[in-house]
């Protein structure tokens, strides 16, 4: 029996973690940082909350004789994935990270590419007044002084931080469909997008509403993330993990064989 820690928190983790079960002479365990309500659980084992930093990490593994990692967090997720990358390095462990790719402008797309959330704020008051605010929940804040703008905030649990930017709350939880994000942006008459990076289906209808509609999209670029072997869909996670589970022939054999 082999143990696999998938670090999760999206929808590809959930996925990954559904389709290792058919994997005979595995044992998998998802971690989940905690962030959501009520997150879709998988139906494998699941423990919830940070690990206390990168130590805090190694332990976890060394403690629950972990032989393998998949970090399948989301691209934004930078500081678990730093972490991951360097607990694995520690132990010697294999690892794999699971991205799904970024989106890339199409003809008509008209984006703003920024590296971080202050450019963006930078950016808005000379886009419009009315901003479709698409980051999630955690990152509000930096928007907050745009007292001018109104702002349609969009995140599947509402936001605990002290101070929001004006505007309205839509508690929602994806996937979107183009038709649905036309009526939204229509009704709320906007005027630009800020997303991130997200890459995948579940969120690209606002991207393709934009088009459609001749929005401009600020679009935050994804963090810079450790070097490593990664893979952007599950079918190669799995092919990944069964390279793993069959046993390497050994060096002696192979040696033997040829002599033969
Ligand atoms: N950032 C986004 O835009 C975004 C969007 C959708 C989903 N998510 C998911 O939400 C979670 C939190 O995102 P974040 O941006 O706050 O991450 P982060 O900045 O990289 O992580 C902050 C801390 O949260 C804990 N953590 C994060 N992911 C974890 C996991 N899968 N299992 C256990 N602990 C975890 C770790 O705490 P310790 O240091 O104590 O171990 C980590 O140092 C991630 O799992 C991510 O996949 C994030």
């Amino acid at each position: 029996m082999k143990k696999l820690l998938i670090l999760g928190g999206t929808g590809d983790a959930h996925q990954l973690a559904t389709a290792t079960q058919q994997i005979s002479g595995l044992t998998v365990i998802s971690s989940l940082a905690g962030r959501t309500q009520q997150p879709v659980l998988p139906n494998s084992q699941v423990r919830v909350g940070g690990f206390g930093g990168e130590q805090g990490l190694i332990d976890y593994l060394r403690d629950h004789q972990i032989d393998l990692v998949i970090d399948a967090t989301h691209p934004f997720a930078r500081q678990i994935s730093v972490n991951a990358a360097a607990a694995v390095a520690v132990l010697g462990l294999p690892f794999l990270v699971l991205e799904r790719s970024a989106w890339l402008p199409k003809p008509h797309d008209h984006w703003l590419e920024v590296a971080d959330h202050q450019s963006a704020a930078e950016l808005l008051p000379s886009l419009g007044q009315r901003i479709f605010l698409t980051i999630g929940r955690q990152e509000l804040g930096f928007y907050a002084h745009l007292q001018d703008l109104w702002f349609l905030m969009r995140s599947i649990d509402p936001p605990d931080l002290p101070i929001i930017p004006p505007g309205e709350m839509l508690l929602a939880k994806g996937p979107f469909d183009l038709k649905a994000e036309l009526e939204l942006l229509q009704k709320y008459q906007i005027q630009a997008i800020v997303s991130k990076n997200s890459g995948g289906q579940a969120t690209y209808a606002k991207i393709l509403a934009a088009r459609e509609l001749g929005l401009p999209v600020v679009m935050l670029q994804r963090p810079k993330t450790p070097a490593g072997e990664r893979v952007d869909n599950i079918e190669q996670a799995i092919e990944w993990l069964h390279s793993q589970l069959t046993p390497q022939p050994h060096l002696f054999d192979f040696c033997s064989h040829q002599d033969a």
